[in-house]
C-alpha cells in the first residue's frame, strides 16, 4: 500500500542529500513523497543544529506536528513522527523527554537502518515511546543504501565525504557528524553515472570538509578531491562539477591544479575563511593566518584567473575586538567576493568557545554583522553588475514564479531569471545577462548564439540546443 512522505529540510546541503536518500531507504516500503504535511503518513524533520535557537525551533514546530497527529489518531489513522540530523544527533533521549510524541529519534549516520525502525514502531501501538538511535555505527550508511535512486533533476548532490576531525573551537560538526570519513571512489563513480542517467547535467560534491577527501581510488591508492573530480570530468553528459564546503588548510596542489585544467570545474569556490584577524583565527583553531589564505586566493586565481570566491564569516567571537574586526574587513576588501554568508557568533553548548569567559556583547556582534553584511552586499552587487552585457552559459534548474519564467546558475553560482519553454528545463542555454540585482540577474536566451563567451570559460561540451 502507498504511504505518503513528507520531508522538511533545515541546514546545510549535506541534509538535502540525506533527506533525499532517506527517501530512497523508505521507498521499499510503500513511502511515496509528497509536498504537504497535512496528508502524510510520516513526517521528518531533518534538523541543523550550527547556531542558536535551532533546537527550540524543532521543538516548537514537533509542537504544531502534535495536533496533526493527534487529529490523525482520532481518525482511526496514524501519523508516524521521526526526527533526524544534527539536532536528532545531539539530544537523543532528550528528546523523548521533551517532545514524548515523536516517534524516531536518528541521527545523520542512521537513517541506513530506517525501514527496520519503522517496522519496529509500526509494531508498536500508538503512544508507546519513541525508538531513538544516534549511534555512530561502525558499518558506513554508504554501503547499506539503496542503489535505486530519485533524480534529483538537472542540478544534483553527492555526498563524497562527511564528518569532521578539525574541531574548529565553535563548532558543533565533529559532533553530530563525527569522525572524518571519505567514501571509496568507485562508488562515487557508479553513483555519478547513474544520476547523470536519470537527468543531471551538473553535481555538486558535498563533505563538511569535501576537499579532505580522500577516498579509495580503484587502483588502491587513497585518491584526493583533484584526482576524483578529474575521473568525474570523463563522465559522458556531465557538464558541470562543483564542491562544497572546503576548508583552507586542504587546499593542496592537485586541487588547484584541477581548477586550472577542468572546464567542467565551474569557476566558483565557497572557501570559508571566519576572521582576518590571526589572534581570532587561532582562539577558533582554524589552523592557518589571514595571510596564508591571501596566498591559496592568490593561487587558484592564478591557476583559474576568472574564478569567482564566496565565503563564511563569524563576527563577534569571544574576545573579538575592535581592530581584530577591522582585520576581517580589510581581508574582505582585498579578496573582493562574488557572494558570503555571515553570522553572529552563536556559543554551542559542549563546544570549547562556549565557555569562555570573555563573549562579546549582543549589540556589538549586531553592530559588527551590519557593518560586514554591508560591505559583503556591495560587493556582491558590483560583482553581479560586472556579468551585464555578457553571454553566459546557465543550466536551467527550475520553473520561476512567474508563468514562463525559469531559473538557472550561471558558472559564478548566480540566479539568472530568463524568458523560456520549459522543454529547456535542464538545459544549458547561452544567455544574455540584461538586468543585476542583489541576489539574481536577469537575462535573454540567445537562441542564435551556441559559441561560448571565452572569459566565461565556457566548455564546448556545456552548449547544446536550445
Ligand atoms: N565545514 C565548513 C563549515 C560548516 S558550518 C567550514 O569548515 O568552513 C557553516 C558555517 O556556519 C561556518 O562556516 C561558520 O561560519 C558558521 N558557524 C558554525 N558554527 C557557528 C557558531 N557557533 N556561531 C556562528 N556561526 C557558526
Ligand atoms: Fe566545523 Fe571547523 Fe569542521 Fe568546518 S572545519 S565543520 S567549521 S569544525
Ligand atoms: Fe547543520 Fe549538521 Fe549541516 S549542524 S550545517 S545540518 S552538518
Amino acid at each position: 500500500m502507498t504511504k505518503k512522505l513528507f520531508i522538511k529540510t533545515y541546514g546545510c546541503q549535506m541534509n538535502v542529500y540525506d533527506s533525499v536518500r532517506m527517501a530512497d531507504v523508505l521507498a521499499p516500503l510503500g513511502y511515496r513523497p509528497t509536498e504537504q504535511a497535512d496528508d502524510a503518513d510520516m513526517i521528518i524533520l531533518n534538523t541543523c543544529h550550527i547556531r542558536e535557537k535551532a533546537a527550540e525551533k524543532v521543538y516548537s514546530e514537533l509542537g504544531r506536528l502534535r495536533q496533526l497527529q493527534e487529529k490523525r489518531t482520532q481518525e482511526g489513522g496514524r501519523l508516524l513522527l521521526g526526527v533526524a540530523g544534527c539536532v536528532a544527533q545531539a539530544e537523543g533521549e532528550e528528546m523523548l523527554r521533551r517532545a514524548p510524541q515523536v516517534d524516531l529519534v536518528f541521527g545523520p549516520q542512521t537513517y541506513h537502518r530506517l525501514p527496520e525502525m519503522v517496522t519496529r514502531v509500526l509494531g508498536r501501538v500508538s503512544g508507546a515511546s519513541g525508538l531513538v538511535d544516534t549511534d555512530f555505527p561502525a558499518e558506513s550508511k554508504f554501503d547499506a543504501l539503496p542503489e535505486e535512486a530519485a533524480s534529483q533533476g538537472a542540478a544534483a548532490f553527492l555526498t563524497i565525504q562527511e564528518g569532521c576531525d578539525k574541531f574548529c573551537t565553535f563548532c558543533v560538526v565533529p559532533y553530530t557528524r563525527g569522525a572524518e570519513f571519505s567514501r571509496p571512489v568507485s562508488s562515487l563513480l557508479d553513483e555519478a553515472k547513474k544520476m547523470v542517467a536519470t537527468g543531471a547535467a551538473e553535481i555538486t560534491l558535498l563533505g563538511q570538509n569535501v576537499n579532505a577527501f580522500h577516498g579509495e581510488g580503484p587502483d588502491g591508492k587513497t585518491w584526493g578531491l583533484g584526482r576524483l573530480l578529474r575521473a568525474l570530468a570523463e563522465i559522458d553528459g556531465l557538464a558541470r562539477l562543483r564542491y562544497t564546503t572546503s576548508h583552507p588548510r586542504d587546499m593542496d596542489d592537485e586541487l588547484i591544479e584541477a581548477h586550472r585544467d577542468l572546464d567542467a570545474l565551474m569557476p566558483f569556490l565557497h572557501l570559508p575563511v571566519q576572521s582576518g584577524s590571526d589572534r581570532i583565527l587561532d582562539a577558533m583553531n582554524r589552523r592557518h593566518t589571514a595571510e596564508d589564505y591571501l596566498r591559496i586566493i592568490d593561487r587558484l586565481r592564478g591557476a583559474r584567473p576568472d574564478i569567482a570566491l564566496s565565503s563564511d564569516f563569524i563576527v563577534g567571537f569571544p574576545g573579538e575586538r575592535d581592530q581584530d574586526f577591522a582585520d576581517t574587513l580589510k581581508l574582505v576588501t582585498e579578496v573582493g567576493y562574488a557572494q558570503a554568508y555571515s553570522f553572529k557568533y552563536s556559543p554551542r553548548p559542549g563546544t570549547p568557545a562556549a565557555a569562555v569567559e570573555d563573549q562579546v556583547d549582543e549589540t556589538v556582534k549586531a553592530e559588527r554583522l551590519a557593518m560586514l553584511q554591508q560591505l559583503l552586499n556591495a560587493q556582491q552587487l558590483a560583482f553581479n553588475q560586472g556579468s551585464v552585457g555578457r553571454v553566459v552559459p546557465l543550466l536551467l534548474e527550475r520553473k520561476g514564479k512567474f508563468p514562463g519564467q525559469l531559473v538557472g546558475r550561471s558558472p559564478h553560482m548566480q540566479s539568472v531569471h530568463v524568458q523560456a519553454p520549459d522543454r529547456l528545463l535542464g538545459k544549458i542555454v547561452q544567455v544574455e545577462i540584461e538586468g543585476a540585482h542583489a541576489n539574481s540577474l536577469s537575462g535573454r536566451v540567445q537562441t542564435d548564439i551556441f559559441t561560448s563567451d571565452h572569459d566565461m570559460a565556457a566548455p564546448s561540451r556545456e552548449i547544446r540546443t536550445a
